[in-house]
């Protein structure tokens, strides 16, 4: 049973509604596929073992239904998720497709248009506490410019700074069990988005009246087109304790958006991630935020479906054998990784013993490290070659 590779419940699988239900458009060509049901879609994702899934307003609630119409949708959504015991963990609004957002949303040049998009955020927070959700995700896909002459970035700073501020007083106004999580992105729809990685996101935090309310949701792509380590910055939102959600999925190097299915983009930092995913006990959802390729027809996209849980725990299984095997455990010791562990002054040292701490600066300098019979070791289990 642990090698079969089903999902259960307990592993916490989440999936947008936007993701299989992606019609596969782009910007060269017109749908593949029809829409789906949302309530299809969290029947196929229960079947397939997924936990949860996850929306924009206008996935649920097309835009500008009125209020019989928006009800009727919520209602036949709560009853599909009751009687497939699926969650909502997470929910997020769409501040993006409407062309009223073509110049951003929070940090548009016009403050009507700020102040409805703040409106129509308070609206689906309101939902997603309604079903249960804990986590809200700000993805500011139209903040941004094409060019430094249309907007003021250090000005628009401070309306994307207000905006959260807004955001966090009306949730604890209202007592409310939910916190943000914001989704870099470096480029794509625009030109350059502000908040482009995990970094420049963990500073913006910092500023805001309630840095305790505000963490990151991190996708996996998104850092990658910005040629970054994901797996170093999501060490670095663990570390912080900021990572409140994550968009896992698959992305071939520095170029246009993919959301390809997990790991079947960068191989080896897929790995990577799920071994630090794991052993630093994240706990919150494992959230596939992927487009099924505008290739494949309605089996094509539940088959990608399950391709990312299983891609995630055939990574589980591996990295647990990779840390296991008495092979690499030895070769560690030998590379001096838990010396890193240790803290680099003893508990009752200051900076004075070190100044007089003597060392051999030429034998330490000459000491191998032994990291590549480690990584090889890696790739190898990454391969399941090395399951004897
Ligand atoms: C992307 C983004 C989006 C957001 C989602 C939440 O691929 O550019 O990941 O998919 O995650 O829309 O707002
Ligand atoms: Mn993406
Ligand atoms: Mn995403």
């Amino acid at each position: 049973m642990s090698n079969s590779y089903q999902a259960t419940q307990a592993d916490k699988f989440t999936f947008g509604l936007w993701t299989v239900g992606w019609q596969a458009r782009d910007p060269f060509g017109d749908h593949t596929r029809e829409p789906l049901d949302p309530v299809r879609t969290v029947e196929e994702l229960a079947a397939r073992g997924a936990y949860g899934v996850t929306f924009h307003d206008d996935d649920l609630i097309p835009f500008g239904s009125n209020d019989t119409d928006r009800l009727h949708h919520i209602n036949r959504f709560k009853k599909a998720l009751s009687e497939n015991n699926m969650a909502v963990p997470m929910a997020t609004t769409n501040l993006f497709s409407h062309p009223v957002f073509k110049d951003g949303a929070l940090t548009s040049n016009d403050r009507d248009i700020r102040r409805y998009a703040i409106r129509k955020a308070m609206r689906n927070i309101e939902l997603a506490v309604e079903l249960g959700a804990q986590i809200y995700v700000c993805w500011g896909g139209r903040e941004g410019a094409e060019s430094e002459s249309s907007k003021d970035a250090y000005v628009a700073l401070e309306r994307y700074k207000e905006g959260f501020n807004i955001l966090s007083q009306f949730v604890i106004d209202n007592g409310y069990n939910i916190k943000f999580a914001i989704e870099p992105k470096p480029n794509e729809p625009r030109g350059d988005i502000f908040l482009p990685t995990i970094g420049h996101a963990l500073g913006f935090i910092s500023t805001l009246d309630h840095p305790e309310l505000v963490g990151l949701n991190p996708e996996v792509g998104h850092e990658q087109m910005a040629n970054l380590n994901f797996v170093h910055g999501i060490a670095q939102a663990l570390w912080q304790k900021k990572l409140f959600h994550i968009d896992l999925n698959g992305q071939r190097g520095p170029k246009y958006d993919q959301d390809f299915v997990f790991g079947h983009g960068d191989l080896k930092s897929a790995f990577f991630l799920v071994d630090l995913l794991e052993r630093y006990q994240y706990s919150g959802p494992k959230h596939f935020d992927y487009k099924p390729v505008r290739t494949d027809d309605d089996s094509g996209v539940w088959a990608s479906a399950t391709s990312n849980m299983r891609m995630y725990l055939i990574l589980k299984d591996r990295a647990a054998k990779f840390r296991k095997d008495p092979r690499v455990i030895e070769a560690m010791k030998n590379s001096n990784i838990p010396g890193l562990s240790e803290p680099t002054l003893a508990a009752n040292e200051s900076w004075r013993d070190l100044a007089s701490d003597s060392f051999d600066v030429e034998a330490a300098g000459k000491r191998g490290y032994g990291y590549e019979i480690l990584d090889q070791l890696a790739l190898e289990h990454l391969m399941g070659v090395s399951d004897e």
